[in-house]
């Protein structure tokens, strides 16, 4: 890692002079202190900023960059703080670079289906503008209403609707992105297809902030689906649940939207949290399934088929969600596992791990055996149709935090070695930030780790972007 220089008062004046004073935040800790963090639950976690600043234009951007680069002073670029995995976090202090001022919704372009945005605009936003002309921006995170579309891409994003759409970086046309060194560089642009050259595109979606700085993001929009349905399934077991994962998938004949799964302990945390009365309390599983397509008439064969395909799987009850007011209701099941999670005890890790579809069963086998070993609480649920099951290990409470954190280390890395040996992968969505950067190696070898070295080298040569995350330190 290379040694930075602290930020000094010459700096800040010369950084406030670039974004205006009321846009450089230095010396108060209290003002600072927000964007030393993300949504790790674990607040030791948290690093400080020396300076943040919240530049309105690509040419400010521009400008702190080439000064941070000369002084070696190292550069967090930040969205809305949503992300799981610390990779927002300024593990080496230095500048905080904030996108929240550069939120304009530039263009939505109906002739070409494209969006073209800056990176601080919130992701749900850019669906209003686009559904205004029957357009829509299929990303889905969870995070939709908070979240802003930048981090989207600088992680990847996935979310509840990628089992039809797939994820962030399949609407990723083109970006604007300033280098370390202050250069603006622009890449893809409004073309549907472009092959010249490497895919330098999709090389920036999913870099979380190490190799440059998003200011311009060029979004491919797709018609708005006129008509949508949701299904809650219940089934008495996981297993019985997991098992109809793949039979839904492959025998209804259209592929659904969403296919989310939550297991016993998640469904009941959730439903208490919100004080849902439906009669959750007999599932040992959950499936969500939205269909949607052009018409009412176009679902509706389709969300049958799979309705009878999850009672022959042993499902207890479909219920069908008609409107927008009972769709909300199952969803808000989903969206508010995390919180209703976090209020059991804060004290938690929360992961998004990948594996084959045909190898859920197993990751949850896996799973048991090692949260009963380590007597910590282990809810799973997430998104189903990806394979992608975000495991939640929790501390009990009555369980003493120097126990857990001994432990901590031992119960992730058992987790990771069994999804590694079941061709699976750490992160599906969330990233590697550093929270998970120490077990990279199980998934990527040492070959494939020296080129992502030299590709870090050569677009930041002094390591001043978003240094300690996502490339594991050379041992
Ligand atoms: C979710 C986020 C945590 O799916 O990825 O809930
Ligand atoms: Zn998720």
């Amino acid at each position: 890692m290379p040694t930075f220089n602290p930020v000094t008062p010459q700096d800040i004046d010369h950084l406030a002079a670039i974004v205006g004073e009321k846009y450089c935040i230095a010396n108060d800790p209290e003002k600072l202190s927000p964007y030393g963090t993300d949504e790790i639950s674990d607040k030791r976690n948290n690093h400080l900023p020396e300076v943040v600043l919240k530049p309105a234009t690509t040419a400010e951007v521009s400008a702190i960059l080439r000064h941070a680069n000369q002084r070696c002073i190292p550069v967090t670029p930040r969205g809305a703080g949503t992300g799981l995995a610390g990779a927002a976090v300024p593990l080496y202090g230095g500048i905080v670079l904030s996108l929240e001022r550069m939120n304009r919704i530039v263009e939505i372009d109906t002739e070409n289906m494209v969006a073209v945005v800056e990176p601080g605009v919130i992701t749900n936003e850019i669906n209003l503008a686009a559904a205004e002309y029957g357009l829509l921006y299929a990303g889905y995170p969870m995070s939709l209403l908070s979240c802003f579309i930048g981090g989207n891409v600088a992680t990847n994003a996935g979310g509840g609707k990628a089992v039809k759409y797939g994820v962030t970086g399949r609407y990723i046309l083109g970006l604007e992105v300033v280098l370390p060194n202050g250069e603006i560089i622009h890449l893809g642009g409004k073309n549907l297809k472009d092959v010249v050259g490497y895919d330098l595109v999709h090389l920036m979606v999913g870099s979380e902030g190490t190799l440059g700085v998003f200011t311009r993001i060029i979004l491919k929009l797709i018609p708005l689906p006129k008509a949508a349905m949701d299904l809650l399934v219940l089934f008495p077991t996981l297993q019985q649940t997991i098992n109809a994962i793949p039979r839904v998938l492959t025998h209804s004949g259209v592929l659904p939207t969403t296919l989310e799964f939550m297991d016993r302990y998640a469904v009941q945390a959730s439903a208490r949290y919100l004080n849902e009365e439906l009669p959750l309390q007999d599932a040992g599983g959950l499936l969500l399934v939205e269909v949607d397509g052009g018409s009412e008439a176009e679902i509706e064969g389709v969300y049958e088929a799979i309705g009878d395909l999850c009672m022959e799987s042993g499902a207890i009850e479909v219920y069908v969600a008609p409107n927008a007011t009972t769709q909300e209701r199952i969803w808000a099941l989903r969206r508010n596992i995390a919180e209703a999670l976090m209020s059991i005890s804060p004290i938690q890790t929360s992961e998004d791990v990948v594996v084959p579809i045909s190898k859920i069963a197993a990751l949850m086998d896996a799973l048991y055996a090692i949260g009963e070993r380590y007597d910590v609480l282990f809810p799973a649920y997430g998104h189903a149709g990806d394979g992608n099951v975000h495991v939640r290990i929790i501390k009990k409470p009555e369980m003493p935090l120097a126990q857990w954190d001994a432990i901590k280390h031992n119960l992730l890395t058992e987790l990771f070695q069994a999804v590694a040996a079941l061709g699976g992968t750490i992160s599906g969505e969330h990233g590697i930030g550093y929270k998970k950067k120490e077990f990279v190696p199980l998934v990527l070898d040492r070959n494939v780790l020296a080129l992502h070295r030299g590709i870090k080298a050569a677009f930041d040569p002094n390591g001043i972007m978003n240094p300690g995350k996502v490339i594991p330190d050379e041992d």
